[in-house]
């Protein structure tokens, strides 16, 4: 029988993070690219780095969200406020894949509601 889940692994892949050709940044030379002393201010989501240097002053949710995250990785933070389809659009922005690059904050655990529940059951 045909395996669909690692195909469907794959069209995801695609997608979200057709990343192959980026070069590898460490994450020491991620975390100095901070906006600060006329350094480049990038972000990190999902181990991709982003430089948002000259878009915080486009972004639509303000230059604070991303100063704040400058150097870091902020991947939880981004999907809780941003649908899906959000960074296909801002491919342009990719300048390099990383791994290792902390998360400052460590994503709340969701609390329990009968909703939850009932959507964990059915
Ligand atoms: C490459 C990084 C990012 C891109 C390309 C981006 C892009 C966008 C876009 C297009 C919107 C308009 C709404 C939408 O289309 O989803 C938006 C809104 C917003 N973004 Fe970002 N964003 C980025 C990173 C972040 C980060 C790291 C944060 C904070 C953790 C953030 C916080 C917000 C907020 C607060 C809004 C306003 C939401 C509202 O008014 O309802 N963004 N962003």
């Amino acid at each position: 029988m045909e395996d669909n889940s690692s195909k469907l692994g794959s069209m995801q892949h695609e997608t979200a993070q057709a990343t192959d050709h980026l070069p590898h940044i460490p994450a020491s030379q991620v975390q100095a690219a901070d906006g600060k002393n006329g350094s480049r201010l990038w972000i990190v989501i999902d181990d991709i780095v982003y430089d948002v240097t000259e878009f915080c002053r486009r972004h639509p949710g303000g230059e604070m969200p991303l100063r704040h995250f400058a150097g870091q990785s902020c991947s939880w933070q981004f999907r809780q406020i941003h649908g899906p389809q959000t960074l296909e659009r801002y491919r342009e922005l990719q300048v390099g894949r990383t791994d290792g690059v902390p998360n400052p904050y460590e994503k709340p655990k969701p609390k329990f509601s009968p909703r939850l529940l009932w959507s964990r059951l059915f």
